[in-house]
């Protein structure tokens, strides 16, 4: 039996071309995809990501960072990270235009909601899904400015679009960081603004840690990688009851909860495994999740009704879930 995690999830597999790679910054390239037989791409909205599947079968999240309402073109940055697992290799290295890449989604995890005011920050390649938030942003008649963080500036990419914007993006490489303080700059929740941040963990970390007493809506961030996280909650066996089709499943804790499906026959659509794609996330109809993922906002935790299975266990002996 396969299941595709969500019901609402909008997931599809296109192959497509790369019609352009081009460099965007110090180890960061840009990809240009379009269908080979040049017709519509599935829409996507700002804060959407797409997997990409790798010729070892292996799948990576890329944020679009194109023009929305382009049709027929998506765009992707990828930064080359040489403690990475080889996929970022891969694409610096070895793909070239004229290739094709198996693409899933796109998905999104992270999305513009309304707002009159919104504060952007971005960190090195945490501006992909930034970039068109800017463009939403301005086309609702949006109040919003831009805190771009970067090692130097020959590492950032976009420094150019970002110029058309004016005095409302402030670019800050580290060497010209002097004494900026992040914490002052951010201020204090204001309920007309959304505080939207992506890039490497410690800024994220930063940030959450000064917003922590914060109303959650106000805050949004977007994590590339898993954040780091204790113990389960539980640390006995559960079951995992599946609503529809009556099934009841042990969890160990050594495994995973879509490891013991699996095991048992109930393959849950999965891509990243760790917690930050999104793809598993499921509907929870009894029990109390341990959410160990990195995507779920408070409001959402707190409400407990879905879970990303790839990473979340159980608070207690037992979970009903909507499979
Ligand atoms: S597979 Fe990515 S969040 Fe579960």
């Amino acid at each position: 039996m396969f299941i595709s995690g969500h019901p609402d999830t909008n997931y599809s597999s296109v192959k497509l071309t790369v019609t352009a790679k081009v460099r965007a910054a110090d180890d960061v390239v840009a990809l240009t995809l379009a269908r080979p037989d040049g017709r519509r791409l599935p829409d996507w909205s700002p804060g959407s990501h797409v997997d990409v599947v790798l010729p070892s079968g292996t799948t990576r999240q890329y944020s679009l960072c194109g023009d929305r309402w382009d049709a027929h073109n998506y765009r992707i940055a990828v930064l080359h990270e040489k403690e990475g697992r080889g996929g970022s290799a891969f694409v610096h290295e070895e793909l070239t235009e004229g290739m094709t890449l198996a693409l899933g989604g796109p998905r999104n995890n992270f999305r513009l909601v309304p707002s009159e005011r919104y504060l952007f920050i971005a960190g090195g390649i945490g501006i992909t899904p930034i970039l068109p938030m800017l463009q939403q942003a301005d086309m609702l008649g949006a109040e919003w400015k831009l805190l771009y963080l970067g090692r130097s500036r020959n590492s950032m990419a976009f420094l150019d679009e970002l110029e058309a914007y004016g005095e409302r993006v402030q670019v800050l490489a580290k060497a010209e960081a002097g004494t900026f303080r992040l914490e002052e700059y951010i201020g204090g929740p204001a309920t007309d603004t959304k505080v939207y941040v992506c890039g490497p963990s410690r800024l994220l970390s930063a940030v959450e840690q000064h917003c922590r007493e914060w109303p959650p809506a106000l805050l949004r961030v977007e994590h590339f990688a898993a954040k780091e996280l204790g113990a389960p909650v539980y640390d006995a066996p559960f079951d995992v009851e599946l609503a529809r089709s009556g099934l009841s499943v042990t969890v160990t804790p050594d495994v995973s909860v879509v490891d013991a499906l699996k095991a048992a026959g109930i393959d849950v659509l999965t891509s990243c495994r760790q917690g930050t794609c999104g793809t598993c996330e499921v509907d929870v109809l009894a029990g109390k999740p341990d959410h160990r993922d990195s995507i779920l906002d408070k409001d959402d935790r707190a409400a407990g009704n879905c879970m990303l299975p790839c990473v979340s266990r159980s608070c207690g002996d037992r979970l009903v879930l909507d499979l």
